[in-house]
């Protein structure tokens, strides 16, 4: 399996703490955004994933990140001239995708919660069909918002509706078969000028191949939208961490616990971090101090 990260937004709405370098890549806490999405993916098991960036901020990314080699991974790059919805993630990557199924997580969202890797292990092993997240919210009418049976079967969806008919919104986790390639292309731009991943979906639950897994309560789901949120998003983490000892979203640590990497070079990323509290992390999670 394939997996995506789209990071090419224009974040205008951080602007101008945005404005210089992409909102991807602003600090959650002790991390660059763009690591708890990389988690997820790590964690589902996809060690070969595609960034995709404005032209902008690619050597941004790249200086980051590399070409994952040190992850035992493999990161590639694609960009995205102009934002023209999330759903253009699978003309961009079409070659990239190749025969293979896909997760796309968009670069701004934030999971944690217990259980989530072994779910996510299962959900990636699905040969067919699509798999999206249902999350509670408050304020459905910001996302794509799916409505339920009374057998908690998927019904219908909808992108950011006035009239939200659950409160479950779709998160920006989403796990398709090879056909999303085919779809995609048939998809056509929406008012708002983008192709629209509430419309792709809705290909899927059309013929009855839409599963929805319930992130349950304990789970977070954050936002990083708004100055108010990312600062939110970074005081969960930070509290989250200093309470249990352990990082959320160390990519190292999750690459050496998926056994992408060895110990020893797990104590060889942490020299490039030794005079702060994320080397001296590492090291201990190798075994070293
Ligand atoms: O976060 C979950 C929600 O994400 C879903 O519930 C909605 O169904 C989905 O449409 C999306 O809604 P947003 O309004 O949050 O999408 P937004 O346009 O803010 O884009 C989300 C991220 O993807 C953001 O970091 C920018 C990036 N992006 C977006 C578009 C449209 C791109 O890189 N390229 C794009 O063309």
């Amino acid at each position: 399996m394939k997996g995506i990260i789209l990071a090419a937004g224009s974040g205008s709405r951080l602007y101008p703490a945005s404005l210089p370098i992409s909102k991807i890549l602003l600090p959650v806490y002790d991390k660059p955004m763009i690591y708890y999405p990389i988690t997820t993916l790590l964690l589902a098991g996809i060690k070969d994933i595609l960034i995709i960036t404005s032209p902008y901020d690619l050597d941004n990314f790249k200086r980051l990140l590399g070409d994952g080699t040190q992850l035992g991974v493999k990161f590639s790059y694609a960009i995205q001239e102009v934002p023209r919805g999330i759903a253009d993630s699978f003309i961009i990557a079409k070659n990239y995708i190749g025969q293979d199924s896909v997760a796309l997580i968009l670069g701004d969202n934030i999971f944690h919660g217990f259980g989530f890797s072994s779910m996510l292990k299962e959900v990636a092993k699905r040969k067919k069909g699509a798999t999206v997240f249902g999350y509670q919210v408050q304020d459905p009418d910001r996302f794509g918002v799916v409505e339920f049976d009374k057998n908690n079967n998927a019904i219908s969806i909808e992108e950011k509706p006035k009239n939200p008919k659950s409160n479950y919104a779709i998160t920006g986790l989403y796990f398709y078969d090879n056909k999303v390639v085919e779809y995609a292309k048939t998809l056509k731009p929406s008012f708002r000028g983008e192709l629209e991943i509430t419309d792709l979906n809705k290909i899927y639950l059309k013929k009855n191949d839409l599963s929805v897994e319930i992130l349950g309560r304990g789970f977070a789901w954050l936002d990083t939208g708004t100055f108010e949120s990312l600062l939110q998003a970074a005081n969960f983490v930070q509290s989250m961490e200093v309470n249990t000892g352990m990082k959320i979203a160390a990519i190292e640590e999750v690459s050496y616990r998926m056994g992408n990497i060895a110990s020893w070079e797990l104590v060889q990323l942490a020299q490039k971090y030794k005079q702060n509290g994320y080397g001296k992390y590492l090291e201990k999670v190798a075994g070293n101090l």
